[in-house]
């Protein structure tokens, strides 16, 4: 005789049709944004070792990519640039016809429909990776948001859809928001990466980008990762500049984090699933130790229990075919 239990939650598991009808949270195709990195070298497809299945594209190949990005369903990409050479104040980064400006209009003509963000910051640009202008071996605050928003500008005349400051120097989102709406540019959105924290997870990224600092580390701009409180105070400023959008970056170390941003702000927020989080993945799964699809599934549907509304990742390209089928 079986047991007169009253509650049951298996009644619900047992058939696929019902685990479908009652799932909470579902990741979308219009929830992901793809992270691509442009190089000056024209025609360029180079494999990033660490990070299995991405490349560095040249300006000429980023657009084809892009179409394929598109037909898949993915509504957005992040581009990252790599200049034809670096100096000590990142000058590079807001030339009219550098790198991003480029590719930006290289995309635009190929795949107009597709939301094109560009990552704001100087480290892919100064010779010594650091994120601002140096003073000795400090980085300077105001002098470098200066270049920032000369970047954003940059960007946005290309005709960017988003502009995205990574570089976590006080006070930028505000100088940005003033030099885009001084220049016209009022319709032009901040992805502010307010919450991103001096993360180990970035490693492959910087070989990505070639943005490895020559000395020392990010913390004295990025974030102590043991610290909660203050990932919200500076969402808070970050909201309070102006803002439309926040993010919180690594993503899986900081899902707490995520969640507690979803219960305090409004905004929409982004997170980011960063490189090394990307190269773990694909390390167990060359090994045959995880099930990648299942693994990557698990992680994103992860983002969107915390509270994400967008997704910046490494997997989007698989994501998208798995969430199709
Ligand atoms: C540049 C920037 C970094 C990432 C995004 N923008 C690297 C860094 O701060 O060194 C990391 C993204 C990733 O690891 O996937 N400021
Ligand atoms: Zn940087």
């Amino acid at each position: 005789m079986p047991y007169p239990f009253l509650h049951r939650p298996r009644r619900l598991r047992m058939n696929p049709r019902i685990r479908d009808m009652v799932r909470e949270n579902h990741v979308r195709l219009d929830d992901l944004v793809y992270p691509m990195f442009v190089t000056h070298r024209a025609g360029a497809r180079n494999p990033i070792e660490s990070m299995p299945g991405c490349f560095q594209l040249g300006v000429d190949q980023i657009a084809e990519e892009c179409r394929r990005v598109q037909d898949l369903g993915i509504p957005a990409v992040i581009l990252f640039g790599i200049p034809e050479a670096k100096d000590a104040t990142g000058s590079q980064a807001w030339q009219e016809h550098g790198v991003i400006p480029r590719a930006v209009e290289a995309i635009k003509k190929t795949c107009p429909g597709l939301v094109v963000i560009t990552d704001v910051c100087l480290c892919e640009y100064t010779s010594h990776g650091h994120c601002g202008l140096l003073d000795g071996e400090r980085i300077l605050n105001d002098e470098t948001v200066e270049i920032l928003v000369k970047e954003s500008l940059a960007h946005a005349r290309a005709g960017c859809d988003i502009v995205a400051p990574s570089d976590m120097m006080d006070g930028r989102v505000a100088a940005i928001r003033q030099g885009l709406d001084a220049a016209g540019f009022h319709y032009t959105p901040i992805l502010a990466y307010s919450v991103k924290y001096a993360s180990g997870y970035y490693g492959p990224f910087r070989d990505a980008a070639e943005s490895t600092p020559a000395f020392g580390d990010r913390r004295s701009h990025q974030m102590d990762p043991p610290n909660r409180r203050e990932a919200l105070r500076q969402a808070r400023l970050d909201q309070e500049a102006g803002a439309d959008l926040l993010m919180v970056k690594p993503g899986l170390p900081y899902l707490d984090i995520l969640r507690d941003l979803r219960e305090c702000f409004d905004l929409p927020l982004a997170v980011y699933n960063v490189s090394g989080e990307y190269a773990m993945v694909k390390a167990a799964a060359a090994r045959g130790w995880i099930d990648e699809k299942r693994v990557v599934m698990e992680n994103l549907a992860a983002f969107k229990r915390a509270g994400a509304d967008l997704i910046l990742t490494y997997h989007a390209l698989d994501a998208a075919r798995w969430i199709q089928e």
